[in-house]
């Protein structure tokens, strides 16, 4: 099951006309939704950091949800970002924490969509103006979705819009968000994804059973690696056995790309989904004096390419795991 986190930067939802009409919507129509309305946990903009990180690390898909305040996110939702975005939690040598977690930015604007453009008085494009937001989730690693927002969105009584008009605007604005978060969620991209980074953080450990894996690979597995073919499960256990022998324990594997790629439909039993995973991985590890490598600290840059299958389960089946070295 997907966990969906959304973060409620609004200063005041009680004196909201929007942000409260799509927070309420989102949380009768989703699951697996934590709401966490910084107002009301922090009215003294004293954040805590640890419960917000902790949050952050059980999510999926983390959604910021804020009225646009002066071309970018209210004052509280910046200090929560400046706050929890840490070295070594969302950047920095051991800042992997949010690597991964799909970033929606759903906001609602004042100003009026002809207004964001060049000739209008506001010049930029949204798209220009969220940029630090944007980059943001670059440096932490996490993928940036479309974001979900809506212009016109100020309702002052007898000089801009009618309440019903924009409440309106904000039900339309929600159903926009929960197919976003749908569609994340049910991507194949999305569970290979979690999945891929779960397994590398599994072999970081290189803990001596390998059936964790194993539940992974079909029966008939070919395994392309640096040092031979290996097929079936036995294979896989013969390799297990050499990488076991010549890297350390708390070795990284870092995944700097994945692209994943959904094959022909065709092929593929009813319910499940085939598809290519290419990746590139970064692996840091220290060695056995005693093994092929003899002791040297490594630092290596992979290409992998997998063949795998998706179940109605989300289930990760790999028949075709191809390792090709770099550097
Ligand atoms: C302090 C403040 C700054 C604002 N800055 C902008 C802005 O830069 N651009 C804009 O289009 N609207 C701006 N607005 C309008 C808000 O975006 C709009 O009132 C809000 O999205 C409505 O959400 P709500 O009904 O949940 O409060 C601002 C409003 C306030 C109170």
């Amino acid at each position: 099951m997907t966990n969906i986190l959304v973060v409620s930067g609004h200063p005041n939802l009680a004196e909201s006309n929007t942000n409260t009409v799509i927070i309420e919507s989102l949380e009768q129509q989703l699951d697996n939704l934590e709401v966490r309305k910084l107002h009301q946990l922090y009215p003294d903009y004293q954040i805590d950091v640890g419960a917000e990180q902790a949050a952050l690390i059980k999510a999926d898909i983390v959604v910021l949800q804020f009225p646009f305040y002066w071309y970018s996110t209210p004052a509280l939702l910046k200090k929560w970002l400046d706050d929890v975005f840490s070295y070594n939690f969302a950047y920095g040598a051991k800042g992997d924490k949010l690597k991964g977690k799909d970033l929606i930015l759903s906001f609602t604007i004042g100003g009026p969509k002809d207004s964001y453009q060049p000739l209008g008085y506001n010049h930029f494009t949204i798209e220009l103006l969220i940029l630090p937001l944007q980059q943001t989730a670059y440096l932490a690693e996490m993928n940036f979705a479309a974001p979900i927002y809506t212009h016109g969105m100020v309702y002052i009584p007898g000089v801009y819009n009618e309440l019903e008009d924009v409440q309106n605007l904000a039900l339309d604005h929600s159903h926009r968000l929960i197919e976003q978060i749908n569609q994340l969620a049910g991507s194949a991209e999305q569970k290979v994804a979690k999945f891929v980074n779960q397994w590398f953080a599994d072999f970081d450990v290189l803990a001596d059973d390998e059936n964790k894996f194993l539940a992974h690979l079909s029966d008939d597995i070919r395994m392309v690696m640096p040092d031979g073919e290996f097929i079936g499960h036995e294979g896989f256990r013969d390799w297990y056995a050499i990488a076991r022998a010549t890297f350390k324990p708390n070795c990284e594997h870092i995944v700097e790309q994945l692209i994943v790629t959904e094959n022909d439909k065709q092929n593929a039993p009813d319910g499940v989904t085939s598809c290519e995973a290419q990746l590139r991985i970064r692996l840091k590890a220290d060695t056995y004096p005693d093994s092929a490598l003899k002791g040297e600290s490594i630092n290596m840059l992979v290409n992998e390419t997998w063949q795998l299958t998706l179940d109605d389960s989300g289930h990760v089946t790999i028949s075709d795991y191809v390792v090709e070295v770099l550097s």
